[in-house]
């Protein structure tokens, strides 16, 4: 089954929101963002832009109806700067005009007079200042202290990683069209439609029944639209309700770039304690989350890092304590992974850094330690574990022992070019970490001429979800997949979603079709029972024909349809699903939060020129858990692009503040993602089916976030590469592993 969407993709028919017709005397917004990072408003003069042809109004704090607050997790975020701004380009004006040009115009004529308050950037800073966003959280398991007594090694350093630019294709954007009774309607580029609809109906003062929410697909989010598209919609929808006019806004790339949050950079300290054999006895960890200058969801992300602090490892005894920072830069945000990868990479560098003082392969502490049936997760929970044996396939199918001889022949040989090897395993737990959101409902309509329509809470941004939402439907009905047909997500059709996000959307939503259309197919079943003047048990639905027994009857699909109409049998079905289960105790930091977990190996190879500090990769070689995969062209697909965006990050994507809090790395000729040529030239994903049983729809793990985190292999095996020519290295533990970085490593020493 191929992505239903690629047609149209290929044709360039897609629509986006950019690419809905216009309803006539649409006005176009345009934000002006504070030009500092940190101030108070003395003053705002918006007297020269207001005398611009076309500027139709400018709104601040005050136009606001309802409440000034959009904070989804903690109440500190105002849609519209008051009295301070907290980062550089925060909202403090909102200009509506008759073209987008005009508006972008005016935005420039705004003055502002701030009085300037001292700009933190740095997290660890932040902490130091008392400067949280929430308070601090650990996680522990056994006793630490008593156990680092009995270690015969112990590690300690400092470990580093940046933040990511999102670069969804399509930036982030929204159109409102002001209806009947005080009611907009909604289109935007957002994971979480209903999150849009009720800060949208706090701001505007209005029950959250008046705002329809539709989202079509969008082009890209990977965790940047899941709470920060809701502003944008929020300005459309407020200068929409106010002028009684239609307003778009699709955001301008550096626009976009400036003013919405990236992943949370992360510096943290570990501390991990190895025995003679070298099992992991004791692991300490503590992260300074940059959290920005507003909580988003950078709280949850942070659970989330503590969740994943020892990726794919059993250790008897943790202590992991994470703070959430608030900084004066745009509050950061969900970035696939959420927090995950930012934890297991930590864990990573403490094994690295254990096995070059004890003077073993990485790869032997990890293997020593991969967690196993059984064994407890810091947080309680007990793994289902498939780490071991995607582990072992991936070091036998691909000649471990023949790739790791083929890169010590080659450095022995050169002198001028190094190759480096690592091993990536990784474990990632499915659920949203807050049980609540664990929660999903499908809308299934048969029309009268068999015909097949179906509506869910999941967004589709490219990782094939409707794809996926359309074969459940046509697996359970036995139709041709052109028989059906996925609508918009649209909150008047699908109420109370939780956003497209944790990897969970295809799982969550997929079980509530497959209720609602296992409702239905029962009800045909019995009506088909009926006609054929049988027992109802015999009657099987294959292939658009009613089955009796293993024979075809005279009965179509089509005819069974239309009896069940005649008969006044509904053809419709509203279902719910919520994962059973899920339990989570956050006063004791216990419980079962996921469903299962999704394991894997990645075994990468690259090469590094050491005069220029430039690199290749040369292959990642990977086997994944995939429970039993519905779609193995749409996971490959997955896992194909979670690898290379988490190659990005842990290579070349270097996001730049400067102290003043300002972003210099604002567009793409400053912030370099992974293009063609930055592929590894080899890529083999391995399909590994498990048997396990587990919650995923037809058991068929999710596999949205897991393989970004293959990606940290290529960190590790660059930094072997440099220890490969330069042995005293102090390249350290700091992503991303840009050229430059790579070129000092490669040619000055110290302790990392
Ligand atoms: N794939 C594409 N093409 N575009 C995206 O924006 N987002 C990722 C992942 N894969 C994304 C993507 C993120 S962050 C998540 S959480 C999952 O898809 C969400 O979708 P799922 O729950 O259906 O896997
Ligand atoms: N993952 C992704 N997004 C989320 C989560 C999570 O666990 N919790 C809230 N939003
Ligand atoms: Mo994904 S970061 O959970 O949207």
């Amino acid at each position: 089954m191929t992505n239903i969407d690629a047609y149209t993709h290929v044709r360039g028919e897609t629509v986006y929101l950019d690419d809905i017709p216009e309803t006539a005397g649409t006005l176009y917004a345009c934000v002006y963002g504070s030009p500092v990072a940190h101030g108070r408003i003395r003053q705002l003069d918006l007297s020269e832009a207001l005398q611009l042809p076309g500027v139709v109004r400018i709104f601040t704090s005050k136009d606001i109806p309802g409440k000034n607050q959009i904070g989804g997790i903690v109440p500190d975020e105002p849609l519209l700067a008051e009295n301070e701004v907290h980062y550089n380009g925060m909202p403090v004006a909102l200009v509506v005009a008759t073209s987008v040009e005009t508006a972008q115009a005016a935005v420039k004529r705004i003055k502002i007079d701030i009085e300037p308050l001292p700009v933190i950037t740095d997290p660890r800073v932040a902490q130091k200042n008392g400067s949280l966003l929430v308070p601090p959280r650990t996680f522990s398991l056994g006793d630490t202290t008593a156990a680092f007594t009995n270690c015969k090694y112990i590690v300690e350093g400092i470990a580093e990683t940046n933040g990511q630019e999102h670069l969804y294709i399509e930036t982030q954007g929204a159109y409102a069209i002001p209806g009947e009774h005080e009611s907009i309607k909604l289109y935007s580029s957002t994971q979480g439609p209903t999150a849009v609809q009720r800060h949208a109906a706090d701001v505007l003062g209005i029950p959250m029944h008046r705002i329809e929410v539709d989202v079509t697909r969008l082009g890209g989010g990977f965790g940047g639209k899941e709470d920060q598209a809701t502003s944008w919609a929020i300005f459309c929808a407020l200068a929409a309700m106010l002028l009684r006019k239609p307003v778009k806004y699709s955001l301008h790339r550096m626009e976009d770039m400036r003013m919405t949050g990236k992943r949370n950079p992360y510096s943290s300290d570990f501390k991990i304690g190895l025995d003679i054999d070298f099992t992991i006895l004791a692991y300490e960890a503590t992260f300074y989350q940059n959290g920005g200058a507003a909580a988003d969801l950078s709280p949850a992300v942070l659970e989330r890092t503590l969740f994943h602090c020892t990726n794919s490892y059993f250790v008897p005894n943790v202590k992991a304590t994470a703070y959430s920072c608030r900084t004066n830069l745009p509050p950061n945000t969900a970035f696939r992974g959420f927090g995950g990868p930012q934890g297991m990479f930590v864990i990573e560098a403490a094994i690295a850094k254990a096995a070059e003082q004890i003077g073993v392969p990485a790869s032997v502490i990890q293997q020593r330690n991969l967690i196993q049936t059984g064994d407890e997760f810091s947080y309680g929970q007990k793994a289902e574990s498939e780490a071991v044996e995607c582990w072992n396939k991936a070091t036998s199918l691909y000649e471990m022992e023949k790739l790791k001889a083929e890169v010590e022949n080659f450095n022995a040989a050169n002198t001028l070019f190094k190759k480096g090897l690592s091993l990536m395993p990784i474990c990632f737990g499915i659920s949203f970490t807050k049980t609540l959101m664990n929660q999903a409902r499908a809308l299934v309509h048969v029309y009268t001429d068999g015909s097949i329509g179906i509506s869910t809470g999941a967004v589709e941004m490219g990782q094939g979800v409707n794809t996926k939402m359309l074969q459940v439907a046509a697996n359970i009905f036995s139709v041709d997949p052109a028989m059906i047909k996925v609508y918009s997500t649209n909150t008047y059709r699908i109420a109370n979603t939780s956003p497209t996000a944790a990897s969970a959307a295809a799982d969550l939503n997929g079980k509530a079709v497959e209720i609602a259309c296992e409702k239905i197919a029962d009800r045909l079943k019995d009506v088909a029972a009926e006609i054929l003047k049988c027992d109802r048990k015999n009657i099987t639905i294959n292939g658009q024909k009613v089955f009796l027994g293993k024979d075809a009857t005279q009965l179509t699909w089509k005819e069974l349809v239309m009896a069940a109409y005649v008969k006044r049998v509904s053809l419709s079905e509203h279902a719910h699903y919520a994962t059973p289960g899920l339990h989570f105790d956050a006063t004791i930091e216990k419980g079962h939060p996921f469903a299962y977990h999704v394991y894997g190996t990645a075994i990468t190879t690259v090469t590094v020129d050491c005069l220029r500090g430039t690199y290749e990769i040369d292959a990642v070689r990977i086997v994944h858990d995939f429970g039993k995969s519905m779609n193995t062209i749409i996971d490959k697909g997955q896992i194909e692009g979670g690898l290379v965006q988490g190659i990005g990050w842990m290579t070349m994507e270097e996001i730049v503040y400067d102290a003043e809090g300002r972003l210099r790395s604002n567009a793409l000729s400053t912030y370099k993602v992974p293009d063609i040529y930055s592929v590894p030239k080899l890529l083999d994903i391995h399909f590994l089916e498990t048997s396990n049983d587990n919650l995923a729809i037809f058991r068929s793990k999710a596999v949205g976030e897991p393989p970004l985190m293959y990606g940290i292999g290529t960190f590790f095996a660059l930094r072997n590469a440099v220890k490969a020519f330069n042995p005293a290295s102090g390249i350290g533990y700091s992503a991303p592993m840009t050229p430059e970085k790579v070129l000092m490593g490669l040619y000055t020493s110290g302790n990392d």
